[in-house]
């Protein structure tokens, strides 16, 4: 679910996300999210939903009544399984204690918090609309909101950081004990102002002792890193996002929001939302602003994003069941991600080595077509 508004756009954010301008059509972006959903509960086959993820954007700037009446209606018409995960990310700069008792009341059982770093002159040099106060008090009220399972965003590698200051960063987002860690790398996308003008970005080697650092430091506190950017304590994985690196089928609705959903007859279909949120909510017939089919030959690679990013990777019989295709037709690929140390030899598993985590890019790139 896409909520594409933030107070402010980030100078190095390339999320559909755009700069709120008075009062949010938060009613109206309900009925169309509701409507949207309606017209793919074809799709959705009768599946029970195993998970609801609100991301943005800040989906925060929406009222926890927002919120609860698109779950309630959600509900009803494509049935959430007992023990659904409903995540929402929040923005500790948009948070009061109100609104978090309010999410949970409405059924989100997991939040994720955009804190970025509890350093004030980073916050600042990240052009993010809190500081290290309300970062660290939006982890207190979420606590006290009866949030046992959220997840902390921090990232490196920030503008004229030394590796020093990464692990102090770190240590320190730890000591708040998050069931689940998101441990991004800053980088410079296009389209965003940091890339047209590059902020003073720490080099080469000084990423990779932080890289080092982190993983050190991570490990040592019990976080289990399961997946390249996110490190959890036994048992508070992402079950939403494990889907997708899965290569499940989720449903997209929202301005902007990415769907991939297998047909009955095995075709695997994926599609996106009009990206504009006036758009996406004047025009209901132009909601879904493409559809492609994924071919044969681009299925591995499609697959493999997603699975090798897993540090445990998949079962091999996940591809046949998830892509439709024999594990046979990529034997040459497999075996060459095998000799070269990037894969691991278990046939009963697609599994990376250490080698090929941190090659990931090289070995992607055997499964290109
Ligand atoms: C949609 S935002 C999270 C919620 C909320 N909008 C916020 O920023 O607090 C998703 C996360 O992606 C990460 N992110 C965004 N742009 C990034 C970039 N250029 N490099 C690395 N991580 C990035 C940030 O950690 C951010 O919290
Ligand atoms: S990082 Fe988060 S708050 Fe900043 S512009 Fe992107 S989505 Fe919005």
């Amino acid at each position: 679910m896409h909520i594409p508004w933030c107070v402010r756009k980030c100078p190095y954010c390339d999320f559909n996300s755009h700069e709120r301008k008075g009062e949010l059509p938060e009613l109206a972006y309900v009925d169309a999210l509701l409507a949207d959903l309606r017209d793919d509960l074809e799709a959705a086959q009768g599946r029970a939903v195993q998970s609801v993820f609100f991301g943005g954007g800040t989906p925060s700037l929406f009222s926890p009544a927002a919120i609860g009446r698109f779950l309630e209606q959600a509900d009803r018409l494509l049935p959430f399984a007992g023990d659904v995960e409903i995540t929402l990310e929040a923005n500790p700069g948009t948070v009061e204690a109100k609104r978090f008792a309010g999410y949970r009341a409405a059924g989100v059982n997991r939040l994720s918090m955009g804190i970025q770093s509890l350093a004030d002159d980073k916050l600042v040099a990240l052009g993010r609309i809190h500081g290290r106060a309300e970062a660290l008090a939006a982890v207190q009220l979420a606590r006290q909101a009866g949030f046992d399972n959220f997840n902390l965003d921090l990232m490196y590698a920030l503008p004229g950081q030394s590796p020093a200051e990464a692990e102090a960063d770190l240590r320190e987002l730890l000591a708040l004990q998050p069931p689940h860690v998101s441990w991004y790398q800053l980088t410079l996308e296009p389209n965003t102002l940091f890339y047209q003008r590059p902020p003073q970005l720490p080099d080469h080697d000084a990423i990779a002792d932080i890289m080092d650092m982190g993983l050190a430091v991570l490990a040592e506190h019990g976080y289990a890193q399961y997946e390249i950017s996110a490190h959890a304590q036994a048992g508070w994985e992402c079950r939403h996002n494990l889907n997708y690196w899965r290569f499940g089928d989720y449903l997209g609705i929202g301005a902007g929001a990415h769907a991939k959903l297998t047909s009955p007859d095995g075709r695997i279909l994926r599609s996106t939302r009009q990206r504009h949120p006036q758009r996406y909510l004047d025009d209901p017939d132009g909601r879904i602003s493409s559809v492609r089919e994924l071919s044969a030959e681009e299925l591995p690679i499609e697959f493999m994003l997603n699975a090798l990013r897993l540090t445990a990777g998949v079962a091999a019989d996940q591809f046949e069941a998830r892509t439709g295709l024999a594990l046979l037709e990529i034997d040459s690929m497999l075996r060459v991600a095998r000799e070269r140390g990037l894969l691991e030899p278990d046939p009963q598993r697609l599994q990376p080595t250490g080698l090929g985590r941190r090659f990931l890019n090289d070995l992607l790139a055997i499964f290109e077509p």
